[in-house]
């Protein structure tokens, strides 16, 4: 089992479009394929090497599209296959690869298989394929286990038969039962049906939760499940039998020329273990950026950590900053807590809308975007693939007071509103100062878009040599130049620095990044690109930027 052919995704720049809130071609208020088609030239323009789709198959919307009613069809509000084609040509003909989303996990409720499950009854085969198990007490009322499902309120649900299916995440997203040859199957059905519509990679949401052992008679209470460590004993989280699965994929991905690649989403597995999944799939995403803050110390450490996890299963690190699960960079680094790991926990979010409501120290919106943009330069020098999160480029802060009615997240109704969810950061792009929706289509937003993206519009920052648009767009060109000059490694030096300093080469690649506010002496070299203004005689690096040079 190797990954050494078609290695492309080794040091891509992957972009992450959220399909339903980046650009609408009908006008209903929710972006589509063709809106995303039309959108090539720009990714082309900002010089990415890839996208990520997420989630674009038929869906009720019960988790933004993570609950799949038909793995292998596109939503009729988003497109057709047709228009899916048409985007991977469109995407390919600009030298653009595509990730797709996939979700092994759950299927949705309303899926054929689960509909089945349910008319067939306790027993049948159709069960079989979910995660069914008799309840428990006199007339079997009573869930099989006390465990609370990740989205809030018990992880199992009654179907009024005396049986209950097991959800990770909300009801309406049963967990398949992977140990059911027929599963495994109909997966590699989907993987093959992408790859031959044209798709060079998957995405994989809630990669370690696949192989479960429920067979403990009893099941482990809610106590003391919180107590197992994730790995071979945790009944659901990061089992061995989980290389199994993927070895299957990996076989599937070599049938293509080049071979497809997957990268796993892993949140709170332990990070030695990530590299194994990044083995078989060729990536893992490694969140540590999301918990290092603005802080060198912290950032330098998760550099280092992930290096060498990487190196020693020969696989590609993997860099983020933000994604359509967590509150947007530009803000997280502008609240006071900047360097607070919780970037995800509700009562962080809820600091968001307090902080909106002016409940709470506000949001410093210079100092926040000045930060993303020094950590974002420092994280595109990096050797090995970083994810864009659609939106960062522009700099857009998260949107936390949206009106409550409005909110779509299953968190925020699931937690009682006592989470607000992740709608903030899914707000539908800005194109345009003006217009409807800010030219995001011809319609209205499904999300409402606040006064203020007028400001952050594409359209306005196309004009500005030092918005962040620009910024990005020179960035990644020079990174492509970069990489492709003699000497440049992908091993990577530490210079010493003074702290609040980091600095690295890669050969004649050097880059800084001051995260103190003190200006610090800029090395010896030809400036490529930096992050803010440096002073009139470019002696210095000012506070909280960063710098690549040429030496
Ligand atoms: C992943 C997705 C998230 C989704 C969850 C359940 O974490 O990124 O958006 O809610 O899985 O599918």
């Amino acid at each position: 089992m190797t990954i050494d052919q078609g290695t492309w995704w080794r040091d891509a720049v992957v972009y992450q479009i959220y399909p339903r809130s980046f650009a609408d071609a009908n006008g209903d208020g929710v972006g589509d394929l063709v809106g995303a088609r039309s959108r090539v030239p720009y990714l082309a323009a900002l010089g990415v090497d890839a996208v990520w789709l997420s989630p674009f198959y038929p869906s009720a919307l019960a988790d933004g599209g993570y609950d799949v009613d038909d793995y292998r069809a596109v939503d009729p509000r988003i497109g057709t296959l047709d228009q899916f084609d048409a985007l991977v040509a469109a995407l390919h003909a600009a030298g653009i690869r595509l990730f797709v989303d996939i979700v092994p996990n759950h299927s949705s409720n309303r899926h054929a298989a689960f509909q089945a499950a349910l008319s067939a009854g306790p027993g049948s085969p159709e069960r079989d394929r979910y995660l069914f198990r008799p309840g428990l007490g006199p007339d079997r009322a009573l869930p099989p286990t006390d465990w609370t499902a990740n989205f809030g309120g018990p992880a199992w649900e009654p179907v009024g038969d005396g049986e209950f299916y097991f959800h990770l995440f909300a009801p309406e997203q049963p967990d398949w039962n992977w140990a059911n040859p027929l599963v495994r199957e109909d997966f590699l059905t989907t993987l093959r049906f992408w790859a031959d519509h044209g798709v060079d990679g998957f995405r994989i949401d809630v990669a370690a939760a696949l192989a479960k052992d429920f067979s403990a008679d009893p099941l482990p209470s809610a106590a003391e499940l919180a107590a197992i460590p994730f790995g071979p004993t945790h009944p659901f989280y990061d089992r061995d039998e989980i290389d199994e699965i993927y070895a299957g994929w990996r076989a599937a991905f070599d049938e293509y020329d080049p071979p497809r690649v997957a990268v796993a989403e892993l949140w709170a597995e332990p990070s030695p273990r990530k590299a194994r999944y990044a083995k078989i799939l060729g990536q893992a995403f490694f969140f540590d950026f999301l918990h290092a803050g603005f802080d060198a110390r912290r950032v330098r450490r998760v550099v280092d950590d992930v290096l060498s996890w990487t190196a020693a299963s020969g696989s590609a690190p993997t860099w983020v900053l933000s994604n359509h699960d967590v509150v947007r960079h530009a803000t997280r680094f502008g609240l006071p807590d900047v360097d607070s790991d919780d970037i995800w926990a509700g009562d962080r979010r809820d600091r968001r809308w307090l902080a909106a409501r002016g409940a709470e120290p506000a949001e410093d919106v210079e100092a926040g975007l000045r930060r993303a943009r020094a950590l974002t330069l420092f994280m595109l020098a990096l050797p090995g693939s970083s994810y864009l999160y659609q939106g960062e480029e522009l700099g857009l802060r998260e949107v936390a007071d949206l009106p409550d009615n409005a909110r779509q997240d299953p968190i925020f109704a699931r937690s009682g509103g006592r989470d607000i969810g992740r709608d903030g950061c899914r707000v539908p792009l800005p194109w345009t100062p003006g217009g409807p929706s800010f030219g995001f289509g011809p319609g209205g937003a499904h999300l409402p878009q606040p006064a203020w993206f007028k400001t952050y519009a594409v359209a306005v920052q196309e004009s500005d040599p030092a918005s962040t648009l620009n910024l990005y767009r020179r960035a990644l060109a020079a990174r492509r130049d970069l990489l492709a000059r003699p000497g440049v490694s992908n091993d990577l030096t530490w210079l010493p620095t003074d702290d609040h300093v980091l600095a690295f080469a890669r050969g004649p690649w050097t880059c800084l990044l001051n995260t103190g506010t003190t200006p610090v002496p800029l090395p010896e070299g030809e400036i490529i690109v930096a992050s803010g203004d440096l002073d009139d005689d470019q002696s210095s690096v000012p506070g909280e930027t960063a710098v690549w040079l040429l030496t």
